[in-house]
């Protein structure tokens, strides 16, 4: 049994779906359903006993301290977070509450679990097997200059929005609960994620949805900002191969040397949605394009370097961009349903408030 936060979410319920096609080891999945937490990416797993899902917010001790009691798992994956930085711009509170608080929160209702202060009662070797991996960004590292080697897990932390300070100090107590405690953690730190279930506020899903909507591509500044993209089942296998092999304490950047400009995913997306789906009236899609002003602070370039997880670990992504991009098109063409409930309500509020012409 394994406890896994955030499973409602884009990373979070591929991760569960992965899981629980690859091993029958059961999953208790806490998550408090905010605007990103969404059940209809777990609809596959109704009826499935191996999948126990609960409504609830990490930073809620009596709840998590109950169910670390009650299902007793082997392992806690912590997801759950406010993700994307727009919002953390407009509204850093939910920020720090969930990701920095949230986070402390946890990690004393697992040492407390853990260690036996809370009346629990692992066994030696139940405890000694334990481990807790927290889920995080390549965000933390801060921005590269265009001449600078890709982050290493020696790099410093250099965060620059809220989110990412956000996600700093989380890994921070992480590490100061093994260092301090002895809690046994794993941290992982990706770089950018796509494919099913990627909520479309953020720039892969939003360019599909826009697109197929006749409605315009933001793209943000100039568009050369960098991002370096994963397919999100290869951040799940990581993840997988990090809790079964990862030595107690580590950091491991997790990454598939994908750097692409944004200019250039945008027009990959519309290539291949005028290959897929053409406009009626025969025009490109990449007409739609709209230059839009910058984001405040915009981290100019991320680029993770994943050799200790490969060397380590043997971990090697599956997918190429190419593969992955590809596939993630097909998936948002295929899930029309899933899109127009992903949209409707505060997400639409809040997209409607976004998008000022440069
Ligand atoms: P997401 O926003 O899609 O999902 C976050 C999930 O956490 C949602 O289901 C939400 O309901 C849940 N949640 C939020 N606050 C909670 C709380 N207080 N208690 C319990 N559940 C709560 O995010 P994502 O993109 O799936 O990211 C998951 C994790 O991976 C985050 O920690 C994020 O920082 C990290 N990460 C994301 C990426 C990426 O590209 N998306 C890359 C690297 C790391
Ligand atoms: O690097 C990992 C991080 O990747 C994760 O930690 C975050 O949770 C995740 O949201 C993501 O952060 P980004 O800010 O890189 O992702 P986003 O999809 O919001 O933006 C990707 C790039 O595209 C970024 O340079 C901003 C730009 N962009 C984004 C949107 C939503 C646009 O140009 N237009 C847009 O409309």
């Amino acid at each position: 049994m394994i406890l896994v936060t955030g499973g409602a979410g884009f990373i979070g319920a591929n991760f569960v779906l992965d899981w629980l096609a690859v091993h029958d080891e059961p999953v208790i999945n806490v998550d408090k359903l905010t605007y990103a937490g969404n059940l209809d990416n777990l609809a596959s797993l109704q009826g499935d006993a191996r999948h126990v899902f609960v409504q609830g917010d990490i930073g809620a001790p009596a709840l998590i301290n109950g169910l670390l009691n009650q299902h007793q798992p082997r392992a806690v994956v912590n997801f759950a977070a406010e993700s994307h930085v727009d919002r953390s711009i407009h509204g850093p509170e939910d920020f720090i509450q969930t990701n920095v608080l949230g986070t402390f929160r946890l990690l004393e209702a697992v040492r407390g679990y853990w260690s036996g202060l809370d009346g629990s009662a692992l066994d030696a070797p139940a405890k000694s097997k334990f481990r807790m991996l927290h889920v995080s960004t390549d965000e933390v590292y801060g921005s590269l200059a265009a001449s600078e080697a890709a982050f290493t897990e020696q790099h410093r932390y250099e965060p620059n929005s809220p989110y990412s300070a956000s996600k700093a100090a989380s890994d921070h107590l992480v590490r100061a609960w093994h260092h301090t405690y002895g809690l046994p953690v794993l941290t992982t730190n990706c770089s950018n994620n796509y494919g099913p279930f990627h909520f479309p506020e953020k720039l892969i899903p939003l360019m599909v949805v826009q697109a197929l909507a006749g409605k315009p591509l933001p793209v943000y500044g100039d568009g050369q900002q960098i991002r370096d993209w994963l397919y999100v089942k290869d951040h799940c296998s990581a993840i997988r191969r990090v809790l079964e092999a990862g030595t107690v304490g580590e950091v491991y950047n997790v990454g598939g040397w994908n750097e692409k400009p944004n200019l250039e995913i945008v027009h990959t997306i519309c290539a291949l949605l005028d290959e897929l789906k053409p406009r009626a009236d025969g025009a490109s899609y990449a007409t739609q394009i709209a230059f839009v002003n910058d984001r405040p602070g915009h981290d100019r370039r991320y680029a993770i370097d994943a050799r200790k997880l490969e060397r380590e670990l043997g971990w090697k992504p599956a997918e190429t961009f190419e593969t992955g991009i590809r596939k993630t098109v097909h998936w948002y063409l295929d899930h029309p349903e899933w899109v127009a409930r992903a949209q409707s309500g505060a997400y639409r509020d809040w997209l409607n408030t976004q998008y000022a012409p440069a």
